[in-house]
């Protein structure tokens, strides 16, 4: 059994005591209440990340100057007095979890929207024209940055006296400390701005004014980005001087990436999955060799092994999870108790800070509990528990049996295919879908050791389903591929998308129909494997099916594939043995083809639904068989299900 003495090892910053090097990195709440304070959902969600064992909990960016500050609408304004008794719960609530409390203080310079202004331009370093930035900023005046950096002070003294343990010093991501350090936003040439020296001056003006504000025994942590990660951005050398110029003024660096002026660096700050397994980690382990100071590293952290080996090789002193602790809040005490194979992986999917950025809405593709974390403390009862048959064994089937036993009911999983896995067998063999394939792996093995009774490689019918005889049906059947009315769609040359394999055999020359998330994936996937491919599409964007940052993402990996061409506003209008006829805006082209593959789009199985709705009077109809979609919504409509079935 492997141990994880590094990780559960406690350290000390500053006279507080952390039990383990798992942190909880901020991430900021996806609304606030009417009055911008935090509401009950908010502690819910913080407590649960303390409940689940990270030894200190640091509370997403607030703002620490309303009136020039904002840069979104989900931050508490520290220069509010009426914020007291939400930020004294907020501590108490993190404390009842078990953790060590802090805040991460911010200010958003530049880069706020003047529509959380009052409509001043922001202010930054240097001004900067509307052409440039896309609003005007204009450049903080001597005496604005002083008064920034005492509101920096205040704000610290505040969370003192509310109960927090910790604060942090936002000094990275492009916020306006970072802004200050950054050569592309900081031209100003008296003594803030020039030199490295002259560009620091104002976060040490900070760090100093929020000391002063604290006193010594209280840690300060200050999150920088060890590298902008962008074109004509800092790098590792700057980010260790960053941290040099630090070391011994603050109690722990926290070293994150890249900038939010930049979307692809947004994208390498939150690592997706077509990014490593610790994407930033060699930026901590560059500058924990030159500093005194204890250093954390966060982003991408999924993998207990991993970060065990981590910490052991001496990359850093802790490490802090952001997404890792929306898909399961216990991780750190499931690593304690040496139940690692019972961890739901984080896919790196993107969707929880999609929801948030889309429609302040945090929810998490594997998590159902995500935006109800209320229901962990406070469990919807059960008044009535019975038999519940579920019809398919991907992950909707899987949660739904799950949730079954959870909650004292009995299931029973019926499954087609040989093995349980539905749609996400076809993470196999794709290097991106490593975080599926263990997604998958860990649904088949929490169902195989919980009491859910298992038929795989059964087609149900009416009469299994009458011999079951269960109190509840679900049907959770999945999806059918949607075949184009095209000549020539059944062709030998033509594959299924959404049936690729491994095994597959595809010709070097590919057409993919459908631009969509699934087929862009596709592609990329079959040119990466070394074929030419072209991907068509009706419309004239890309994967617009998918969420931003993974749509970003995808996007960076599309265009640096060399293997890849796109042709946007194409409709396919006949398959021949030699290629693709197309016609864009009226005019018809040939694209040559030894393998076409279909990726259109999906739609549910309303066929087999029908034929089974009928049988058993409390049956739900969940996920892609319901209404093709993503599997955030299969597994919510699962956990959903089961509930809605104890109720009454
Ligand atoms: C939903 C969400 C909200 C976040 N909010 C903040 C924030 O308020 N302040 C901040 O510095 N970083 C924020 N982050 C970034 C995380 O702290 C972390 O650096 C990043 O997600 C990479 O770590 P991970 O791979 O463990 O998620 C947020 C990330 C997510 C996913
Ligand atoms: S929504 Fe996706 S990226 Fe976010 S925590 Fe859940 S699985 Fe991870």
């Amino acid at each position: 059994m492997p141990r994880y003495d590094y990780l559960m090892k406690p350290l000390t910053v500053a006279g507080l005591t952390l039990k383990n090097r798992l942190l909880s990195a901020p991430t900021s709440m996806a609304e606030l209440g009417p009055d911008e304070h935090y509401t009950n959902e908010n502690f819910d969600y913080y407590r649960l990340r303390a409940a689940g064992g990270a030894a200190l909990v640091t509370v997403g960016d607030v703002i620490v100057d309303n009136a020039t500050g904002r840069s979104h609408p989900q931050q508490l304004g520290m220069d509010d007095p009426s914020v007291i008794s939400s930020l004294k719960k907020m501590a108490e609530a993190i404390h009842a979890g078990g953790a060590a409390a802090s805040v991460e203080l911010d200010h958003g310079g530049a880069l706020c929207d003047p529509a959380f202004l009052d409509g001043r331009h922001p202010i930054g370093p240097s001004a900067l024209s509307e052409e440039e930035w896309g609003v005007a900023v204009d450049e903080m005046t001597e005496a604005q940055i002083y008064e920034v950096a005492e509101a920096f002070g205040r704000a610290a003294a505040m969370l003192k006296t509310c109960g927090f343990d910790m604060v942090m010093i936002h000094c990275g991501h492009g916020w306006l400390l970072h802004q200050f350090i950054s050569t592309l936003t900081n031209r100003r040439s008296d003594q803030w701005g020039g030199s490295f020296e002259n560009r620091m001056r104002f976060p040490l003006l900070v760090v100093e004014k929020v000391r002063q504000a604290v006193g010594r025994n209280f840690p300060i942590e200050i999150r920088i980005s060890g590298s902008e990660r962008v074109e004509g951005g800092y790098g590792i050398e700057t980010g260790i001087e960053i941290a040099k110029m630090l070391d011994g003024k603050v109690d722990l660096i926290h070293v994150s990436a890249g900038t939010n002026t930049d979307w692809y660096s947004f994208v390498l700050m939150h690592p997706g999955v077509f990014q490593k397994e610790g994407e930033n980690a060699n930026l901590a382990e560059e500058i924990r060799k030159h500093v005194k100071t204890p250093v954390v590293s966060v982003g991408a952290f999924t993998d207990p092994d991993f970060m065990e080996a981590f910490l052991e090789k001496g990359g850093a002193d802790a490490i802090a999870l952001g997404r890792s602790l929306i898909a399961d809040p216990f991780l750190p005490k499931k690593i304690m108790r040496h139940q690692t194979e019972d961890i739901r992986p984080c896919l790196r999917c993107g969707e929880c800070q999609g929801g948030m950025m889309a429609h302040h809405c945090m929810r998490c593709t594997v998590n159902p509990l995500i935006g109800r974390e209320k229901e962990v403390f406070h469990p919807v009862p059960v008044h009535h528990t019975g038999k519940i048959m579920i019809v398919g064994g991907g992950p909707a089937g899987m949660q739904a049996a799950l949730t079954a036993v959870e909650r004292g009911h009995q299931a029973v999983l019926y499954e087609a295919r040989e093995r349980l896995g539905g749609a996400l067998k076809f993470a196999d063999g794709v290097d991106f879908k490593a975080s599926m394939k263990r997604y998958r792996e860990f649904l088949i093995a929490q169902v195989e050791k919980s009491d859910v009774i298992v038929h795989t490689g059964v087609r149900v019918d009416e009469a299994i389903i009458r011999e079951e005889a269960p109190d509840a049906l679900i049907l959770a059947l999945g999806a059918k591929p949607l075949i184009l009315p095209v000549p020539g769609i059944h062709n030998s040359n033509v594959l299924i998308g959404a049936d690729l394999t491994e095994e597959s055999v595809l010709g070097n020359q590919v057409v993919v129909i459908g631009g969509g998330l699934v087929g862009c994936e596709q592609a990329l996937h079959i040119a990466r494997d070394g074929h030419q491919v072209v991907i068509l599409e009706m419309q004239e964007d890309l994967a617009t099916d998918c969420v931003v940052t993974h749509r970003e993402n995808l996007m960076h990996q599309l265009n640096c594939c060399d293997r890849i061409q796109i042709l946007t506003g194409a409709r396919c209008t006949e398959i021949t043995d030699t290629g693709v006829k197309v016609d864009r805006g009226g005019k018809e082209e040939t694209i040559t083809a030894d393998t076409v593959v279909l990726a259109a789009g999906m739609k549910a199985d309303s066929e087999q639904v029908n034929q089974l709705r009928t049988i058993i009077p409390q049956t739900y109809v969940i996920g892609d068989c319901n209404q093709a979609g993503k599997i955030m919504r299969a597994v919510r409509d699962a956990y959903d299900a089961v509930v809605d079935f104890g109720l009454f």
